[in-house]
């Protein structure tokens, strides 16, 4: 390629060819438009049922070891083509198990990680730099990035707990370190650290959530922390029994996990149908109808810190973006 190609050309197919050659792309010409006045819907909302995920993580336990799989977990990708990772754009969520008398490997990662726990009994825990963190249901555990985790479980029963990670929006910047600990398998420990700054449990903000005033269509929620994670929003969301509640989009995307009652979510044409232990997703610049049987709590993990540091984080009523936008802008600049 030479800068005299561009002098000779004679019309505008010979330009495209010479731009192709040199690699770069017609900017008036775009094979997609680049911006557009309102979100792309990318990820689209989903469903996994626990009964269905917890039939598969106990197959996988006859088949797959601890000692050889870094976690025994089953990835929630969202089923559009071309991702097989990613839950929502930023987060993965996935289930996971150990058995009793089972652990899971000691390591640290630049991603932020928090768990969500579905079931488990007496004595299990998350090795959180050195100390015995416990699991119990509707506990919820943050390993924040370069936290040393492991899982050890010290019971006889099998426990079943929800990951949720950064890791997608670690592989879009690239900032990926992860590291095994090398002299053991898992950090041992006697040490029971139950009121740990990373642990949040059920016992306490089951009763918080509960304590909100509650909307006029019966919903009350309570952001989980401090401490935060830096990437990851975490709310207790509480309904009462036989709520219906229309939520106008947000551009936070935001994965559910079902911690009791049930009902359905009605979103972009699906009607999800939810109950214990079940996660579902709903993606970004979506309204949801929700419409509740008993009464129900569910966890919600979103990108909405990440979105709010960023200045693009947008709930209000449909149109008011603009607005916000608008006033956004003019109260900085
Ligand atoms: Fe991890």
């Amino acid at each position: 390629m030479t800068p005299d190609k561009f002098a000779a050309a004679r019309n505008m197919e010979e330009l495209y060819a010479l731009l192709n050659e040199a690699r770069m792309g017609p900017g008036w010409n775009k094979p997609e438009p680049s911006m557009y006045p309102t979100p792309k819907k990318s990820f689209v909302p989903a469903h996994w049922p626990y009964r269905i995920a917890r039939a598969a993580l106990d197959c996988a336990a006859k088949y797959v070891k601890t000692e050889f799989a870094e976690r025994r977990n089953l990835i929630m990708n969202n089923p559009v083509p071309g991702n097989t990772y990613a839950t929502a754009p930023t987060i993965v969520a996935a289930y996971q198990m150990i058995k009793g008398h089972e652990t899971a490997r000691s390591h640290r990662h630049t991603p932020n990680a928090m768990r969500f726990i579905l079931d488990s009994k007496e004595r299990a825990y998350t090795v959180v730099e050195g100390k015995l963190v416990p699991m119990e249901p509707g506990d919820v555990l943050l390993t924040p990035n370069w936290a040393w985790h492991g899982h050890d479980n010290k019971g006889p029963d099998c426990a079943y707990w929800i990951d949720f990670l950064d890791a997608p929006l670690t592989h879009l910047l690239g900032p990926m370190f992860f590291q095994q600990l090398q002299d053991k398998f898992v950090q041992e420990s006697n040490e029971v650290a139950a009121d740990s700054p990373f642990r949040f449990p059920y016992s306490v903000w089951g009763a918080k959530v509960r304590a909100q005033p509650e909307s006029a269509s019966g919903m009350r929620e309570v952001t989980l922390g401090p401490p935060h994670l830096d990437t990851i929003r975490l709310k207790w969301r509480h309904f009462k029994p036989a709520a219906t509640v229309n939520e106008a989009r947000t551009t936070a995307s935001r994965i559910y996990a079902v911690h009791e009652g049930a009902g359905t979510a009605v979103c972009d044409g699906q009607t999800i149908a939810w109950e214990r232990g079940d996660v579902f997703v709903i993606p970004s610049w979506n309204d949801v109808q929700w419409s509740v049987g008993p009464e129900s709590c569910l966890l919600q993990a979103s990108d909405e810190i990440l979105l709010e540091k960023l200045n693009w984080l947008h709930s209000g009523a449909p149109g008011s973006e603009m607005h916000d936008a608008e006033a956004r802008f003019r109260a900085r600049f």
